[in-house]
């Protein structure tokens, strides 16, 4: 007996390297997805604010797609090039899901929650991997998602396709959570543990960029704030708070010197950016802070783009989770992620 299979057909709002590394797992592990789980995911219409649209109502060829990203025409070389903005694109192009795969602006959220809102105006569900619509508008997108009956799903905005919301919300589901903390920014760790082993500070941060862990503006990554800004989306995803990333306290790398590394390395111990979430009385509190850690801490043993975060529960004591936190593919994991929860839950 063969299993019917289910369409789902994505309109892809970005094509910077998570974009990238969406097209990149179903262009070479899309047929096992469709086996596995009876989804058909297409990309049906791309959209980007600088490089041009493409539309394919039968789904996007993939070899073409991918191939545009290393040409200077951009999209607007490949058939089904169109001028419509990615709002328009949304309005008309029939699709089940948007993904909302933009620059993240942490202060606004904007674009990205404009193009969300249209997502639902048009019936569809929304999927982010963007920080700004999670870390700003979490619990007002979730109430318009329920109210049209859609999903919004946001995965992908803390330790990438590592499954750590997932796991909190699904997996912890009747564990009370009182606090979360760990590595939550790829690239300030890969920067920390590249400046270990004796590089310096620019030539990792370059480094990292090259690889497609940092944000568009790296500032947001160094200072802290795609940190503090994860730290708001745990605060508020999982403790059920409504802080704003400007409420964390924060402070990022970008002071750290080669002295100071070796200074921590001769004491035993090694410099981590921390991020931690928790219950003080009945607020709920969040700061991001450079730290240092005994060598022999957990924490101090994850390096390169690589997260971790520890959640601790009553039930359970603390459940801790390593995996990627950055980069183009391990990010558009995140995507397919959240497009099987969707049609599994449903
Ligand atoms: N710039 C981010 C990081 C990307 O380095 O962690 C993933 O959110």
């Amino acid at each position: 007996m063969t299993t019917p299979v289910t369409t789902c057909r994505v309109i892809l709002i970005g094509f910077g390297a998570v974009g990238h590394g969406f097209a990149t797992i179903l262009a070479q592990h899309g047929e096992r997805l469709r086996r596995q789980s009876g989804i058909d995911i297409r990309i049906v219409a791309v959209a980007t604010h600088s490089r041009g649209a493409v539309i394919d109502p039968a789904g996007i060829d993939l070899a073409g797609l991918l191939a545009s990203a290393g040409h200077a025409g951009g999209l607007a070389a490949l058939p089904g090039a169109t001028r419509l903005a990615p709002t328009d694109i949304i309005r008309t192009t029939p699709a089940e899901v948007v993904v909302e795969a933009t620059w993240t602006d942490l202060a606004t959220g904007e674009p990205a929650i404009s193009h969300i809102r249209a997502a639902f105006a048009a019936g569809m569900h929304a999927i982010t991997v963007n920080k700004g619509p999670a870390a700003l508008a979490l619990q007002a997108l979730r109430a318009e998602a329920a109210a049209c009956g859609r999903h919004f799903g946001f995965e992908g905005t803390v330790m990438a396709g590592t499954p750590s919301l997932r796991l909190a919300l699904e997996g912890l589901q009747g564990c009370a959570i009182h606090e979360v903390r760990g590595i939550v920014n790829g690239t300030t760790n890969f920067i920390l543990s590249q400046m270990e082993r004796g590089m310096d500070y620019a030539t990792a941060l370059a480094e990292a960029q090259r690889l497609g862990y940092a944000e568009a503006d790296p500032t947001g990554d160094v200072e802290g704030f795609d940190a503090a800004g994860k730290a708001a989306i745990l605060a508020n995803a999982l403790l059920g708070a409504a802080l704003r990333p400007a409420d964390v306290a924060r402070q990022g790398i970008s002071q750290i010197t080669a002295a100071d590394v070796a200074a921590a390395a001769a004491a035993g111990e090694r410099w981590r950016l921390i991020a931690r979430v928790w219950r003080d009385a009945d607020q709920v509190r969040a700061a991001v802070a450079p730290t240092r850690l005994a060598q022999s801490h957990p924490l101090a043993g994850v390096t390169g783009a690589t997260n971790a975060l520890t959640i601790s529960t009553d039930l359970l004591g603390d459940v801790t989770l390593i995996g990627p936190g950055a980069g183009g593919v391990a990010t558009g994991f995140a995507i397919v992620s959240d497009i099987l929860a969707l049609y599994r839950n449903r």
